[in-house]
């Protein structure tokens, strides 16, 4: 059974201590997850030569998680990816949302979930974090309690669990936005590990980013039904990776485990499995991060990590077509997402 740290780390521009947990497993594998922005900080492994390697690209300032464009290991929401004109209509009322990317909503907003300090409970083996977004928080309506649970067992499953309720019908989509880099964090490049995505399908986007419709992988750079180096078709002209300056898309999964990456140089391999229907892949494109901000002095810059997002369609408010992130008063919210970490020899 794995055991759990508490140690202090960073204090909030706004004064608040915050606190990093960690969860070691019966190997000493373990994660460290922190209350500010719920975020997960480390993923620490061993690699083929039985090096340790940190697998997952963070802060070690406030600054960085209550700033960074990069939403390193945080938890997302109230709904992750963007809102077209930050604008909908639920039960014939209008929201309009902050529009903190270009003309769109990203990520929950301004004072996002990824930018709060959580309030903790330890139970057992797992840490939990919870808190209670109140009615129009972020120009969202009715109060949202959300429970984001973290666990890392013996097997070296990191298991994310996302409950949430509401008091009045409101939209809610989940997502944890940690980034990989299975060659190991503060290695520059991202672009020669391996993925295979069990999607057939991807969505493809406007200038915005926000979606236009559904279309097929096959001979496109978004086919990785066949293990692919990230770096294999990124750079190759499509109108999709020019608009997304890499990848940025999301994919409609088929079967668990829907992804599983690997790095050819270190043999660390994550396999993902969600009962959610999108992975959204996003390989870093706009991380910028100095010295100063980035975790052990390091120095992120584009493709220095990849994402996962396990989530809902993009902008599924505004397209009836799309799966429904409506979460009415009374229902009970949950998004459960494993990644799984093994060693290839
Ligand atoms: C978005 C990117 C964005 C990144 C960091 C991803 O989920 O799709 O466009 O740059 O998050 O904010």
């Amino acid at each position: 059974m794995s055991t759990i740290t508490t140690t202090p780390f960073v204090t909030t521009s706004g004064g608040r201590e915050t606190h990093l947990y960690r969860i070691t497993n019966s190997s000493g594998w373990y994660v460290e997850v922190t209350d500010l922005g719920a975020a997960i900080t480390s993923i620490v492994v061993r690699d083929r030569k039985s090096y340790w390697r940190d697998v997952a690209l963070s802060y070690r300032t406030a600054l960085g998680f209550e700033k960074g464009g990069e939403y390193f290991g945080a938890t997302v929401g109230r709904c992750a990816g963007r809102i077209a004109k930050g604008h909908f209509t639920l039960n014939d009322k209008e929201y309009q949302l902050a529009t903190n990317n270009g003309e769109n909503h990203l990520h929950g907003g301004v004072f996002s979930f990824s930018r709060k300090v959580w309030n903790t409970t330890i139970k057992k083996d797992k840490v939990m974090f919870t808190i209670s977004s109140p009615d129009g928080d972020e120009s969202y309506p009715g109060r949202v309690d959300v429970i984001v649970t973290y666990s890392f067992n013996d097997d070296n499953e990191l298991t994310i669990s996302w409950d949430a309720a509401s008091d009045s019908d409101t939209i809610c989509n989940l997502t944890n936005h940690v980034y990989f880099n299975l060659n190991g964090e503060g290695d520059t490049s991202i672009l020669d590990n391996e993925l295979k995505i069990d999607a057939s399908k991807y969505i493809e986007v406007d200038e915005g980013l926000i979606p236009l419709g559904i279309k097929k992988v096959s001979h496109t750079p978004f086919d990785f039904r066949h293990f692919k180096l990230i770096g294999e078709d990124i750079f190759k002209e499509d109108v999709q990776l020019e608009r997304g300056s890499g990848y940025d898309h999301s994919f409609i999964i088929r079967n668990n485990p829907c992804v599983i990456a690997s790095s050819p140089r270190t043999g660390i391999t994550l396999t993902c499995s969600t009962d959610y229907p999108i992975v959204h892949l996003y390989t870093g494109n706009f991380v910028d991060v100095t010295c100063e901000n980035g975790k052990n002095g390091h120095t992120y810059t584009s493709h220095a990590g990849f994402c996962l997002e396990t989530q809902m369609y993009n902008d599924a408010i505004n397209h009836p077509e799309y799966p429904s992130v409506i979460l009415h008063k009374g229902e009970k919210y949950h998004h459960k997402t494993t990644y799984k970490f093994s060693v290839q020899r």
